[in-house]
């Protein structure tokens, strides 16, 4: 079974092609193919770049004299972002008690609480939102992380928080929570064990990189590299990333086709209200007429679970015969002035 799906799995990447079956995983015991997340980790877009560039304080962050490269990266991320983000001012300007809103925005450092209390939120330097030392600054004033390299800069310990694994708890004590017009995703996460099967937040949504990691503050010069995290969040507004959520399949029906979407991300889509992502499909002769049309949404409301599948059945008039299917998926969120397109494809139907 296990061998099967895996080779399936590869020519689902080929083809598009993918075991259909009705309804969702939900009603069986999860099984996941861990082999199927190869994650192509690139850069965000232009788009988000655009948008994230504004933010005018990460040179402030004192960390970044040394550390310039990856407070770069960080500053791209939306936790560089949290507190200036206008969705979240608009959001925030509505709330009664707008204290409740302000630690995961904004955060005193996180290592040595209790993960399962909410953060609280710092007196000062809100504006540098989850910031590095948030992260990375322990109870007992030193800097935590995944060697302990000794630095002028601070005391450096070596701390298993850093490993993929062990990072899990510090994302997931932030993205477990529902709250406002965001959905706790890391639940399902936790749900699914999937931390047990070897799948991380980091994993998938810090890419590996191999840089200096900091500048010797004697000399200027940069240390040499060390194999590490990207700080740039690899996030659905990355049309390239967004794309790899989804496994496709087309399989052919007695009246046309069936068409399928498959979550595979590390918890269900999405995590916040007001975004949808529309699936256009049209049905297509050998020639590229259009015999027929149709659409699946992925919505706050009709959310996809982890490891399930969405299916649309499509009927052709009769006397016709489809050969391919055309997919256009785009996303629409807050941030956006109009839908980006993410997925577009032409998938033989067999
Ligand atoms: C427990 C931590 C936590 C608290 C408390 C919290 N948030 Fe957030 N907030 C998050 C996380 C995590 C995200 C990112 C969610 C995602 O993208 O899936 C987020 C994202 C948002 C966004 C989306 C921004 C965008 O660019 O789309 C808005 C709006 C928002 N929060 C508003 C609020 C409001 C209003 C409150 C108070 C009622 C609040 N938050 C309290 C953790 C928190
Ligand atoms: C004066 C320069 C300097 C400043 C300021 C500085 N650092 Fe560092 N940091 C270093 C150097 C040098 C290293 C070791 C680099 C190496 O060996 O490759 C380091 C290492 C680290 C590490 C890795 C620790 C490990 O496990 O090896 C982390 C995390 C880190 N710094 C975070 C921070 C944070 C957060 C701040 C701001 C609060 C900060 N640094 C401020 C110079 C600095
Ligand atoms: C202190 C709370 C906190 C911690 C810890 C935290 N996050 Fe976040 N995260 C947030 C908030 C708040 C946002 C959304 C900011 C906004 O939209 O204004 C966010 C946004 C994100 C996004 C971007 C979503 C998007 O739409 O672009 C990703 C991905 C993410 N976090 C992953 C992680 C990972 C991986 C970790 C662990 C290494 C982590 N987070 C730890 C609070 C946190
Ligand atoms: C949301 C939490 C979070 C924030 C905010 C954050 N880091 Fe990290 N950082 C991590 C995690 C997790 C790792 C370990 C990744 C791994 O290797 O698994 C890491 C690794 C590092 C390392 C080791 C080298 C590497 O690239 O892995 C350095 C140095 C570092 N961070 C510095 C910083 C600085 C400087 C900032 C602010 C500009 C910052 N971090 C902000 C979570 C965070
Ligand atoms: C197997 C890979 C994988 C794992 C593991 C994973 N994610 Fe994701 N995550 C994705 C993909 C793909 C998306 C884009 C799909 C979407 O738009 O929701 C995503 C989206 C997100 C978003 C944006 C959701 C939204 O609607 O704004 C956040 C925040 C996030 N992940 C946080 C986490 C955290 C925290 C963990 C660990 C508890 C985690 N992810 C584990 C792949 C993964």
């Amino acid at each position: 079974m296990r061998s099967a799906r895996r080779w399936l799995g590869v020519l689902a990447c080929l083809t598009g092609l993918f075991l259909a079956s009705q309804g969702t995983a939900q009603d069986e015991p999860a099984e996941v193919p861990v082999e199927d997340y190869v994650w192509n980790l690139k850069p965000p877009a232009p788009l988000a770049e655009e948008r994230l560039a504004q933010n005018p304080v990460w040179r402030e962050v004192s960390c970044a004299q040394c550390h310039e490269e990856i407070a770069r990266e960080w500053s791209l991320s939306l936790h560089a972002l949290a507190w200036l983000d206008e969705i979240f001012l608009d959001e925030l300007s509505s709330v009664r008690r707008k204290k409740n809103c302000y630690g995961c925005h904004a955060p005193l450092p996180m290592l040595g609480k209790d993960w399962k209390l909410r953060p609280e939120v710092r007196p000062m330097w809100r504006d540098h939102g989850v910031d590095c030392r948030a992260c990375h600054l322990g109870p007992d004033g030193a800097i935590h992380g995944p060697f302990g390299a000794p630095s002028n800069g601070h005391a450096s310990v070596r701390d298993e928080i850093f490993s993929p694994a062990g990072s899990n708890e510090l994302c997931i004590s932030c993205h477990r929570v529902s709250i406002g017009p965001v959905i706790g995703i890391a639940r399902d996460f936790e749900d699914q064990a999937l931390a047990s099967r070897g799948l991380s937040c980091v994993g998938c949504h810090m890419a590996p990189v191999e840089r200096s990691m900091a500048i010797d503050d004697i000399t200027g010069e940069p240390l040499p590299p060390r194999k590490g995290r990207s700080h740039l969040l690899q996030t659905p507004r990355d049309p390239h990333f967004l794309a790899q959520a989804f496994r496709l399949a087309v399989e052919r029906t007695s009246g046309g086709a069936l068409f399928s979407i498959h979550n595979r991300a590390g918890h269900r889509i999405p995590g916040i209200e007001n975004r949808r992502l529309v699936f256009e499909v049209e049905l297509l002769d050998e020639r590229g007429k259009v015999l027929v049309e149709g659409q699946l949404l992925v919505t706050r409301r009709e959310f996809l679970p982890f490891d399930s599948h969405r299916s649309l059945a499509l009927e052709a008039p009769s006397k016709t015969k489809a050969t391919h299917l055309r997919l256009h998926a785009t996303h629409d969120a807050p941030a956006y002035k109009r839908p980006v397109l993410f997925l577009e494809a032409v998938l033989e139907i067999d």
